[in-house]
């Protein structure tokens, strides 16, 4: 079976990353997972994918002095395993470079824990949904372009938050709903792609 090849970056623990992975293992979908890239080597997506049995590559980006060089990286290692599509999952840095954008146009996704464009840009959007008190907050499945949280949506969900007594149980509810979310935008993308 003809399969579209994903390049997943992570910076931290990684449960969307498993959850792709635990996807690909029971349902065999078209898709496989060519990478991890992370900018972490503490992630604990890399246990993920050593678990795995899937290629890592860590660009920490503590030791790039030079940023530039640190985003020229990156692209580079992208253009090494030139995936189909690039999924961002829990990748805390924004993604950098007019070739990067130009070579991987509307083939770069990423998962938001809201409804855009309710907290766009916020690393904490589900403390950011708590401390304003809503009922009803979100996730949303974006493309990634320059504008950051800002690229064509592509999936939102409503998560009901009303009974929620901290943002951790804001984050948690909306996390259950990410890992099915995302599974099923990139199927739904991969299948058209092979069309
Ligand atoms: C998720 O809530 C995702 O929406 C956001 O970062 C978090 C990553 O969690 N972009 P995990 O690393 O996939 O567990």
């Amino acid at each position: 079976m003809e399969k579209i090849s994903l390049a997943v970056l992570a910076s931290g623990r990684g449960s969307n990353f498993q959850a792709l992975i635990d996807w690909i293992k029971n349902d065999d979908p078209p898709v496989k997972i060519e990478v991890l890239i992370t900018d972490n080597s503490n992630a604990h997506a890399i246990k993920r994918a050593e678990g795995a049995g899937i290629k890592i590559e860590v660009i920490d980006y503590r030791f790039f002095e030079n940023k530039a060089d640190f985003h020229k990286k990156l692209f580079q290692t992208i253009e090494i395993y030139a995936p189909d599509l690039i999924i961002l999952a829990g990748y805390m840095r924004i993604l950098k470079g007019k070739e990067l954008f130009e070579n991987y146009k509307n083939r770069i996704l990423n998962i938001h824990p809201s409804l855009l464009p309710q907290f766009k840009g916020s690393t904490n959007a589900q403390k950011d949904a708590f401390e304003a008190g809503l009922k009803t907050s979100g996730l949303t499945i974006h493309y990634v372009t320059e504008d950051v949280d800002g690229g064509k949506i592509l999936y939102q969900e409503e998560v009901d938050i009303s009974d929620c007594k901290n943002a951790d149980e804001v984050a948690e509810r909306i996390l259950e709903r990410e890992h099915l979310a995302y599974k099923k935008v990139i199927e739904e993308l991969a299948r058209d792609m092979l069309k």
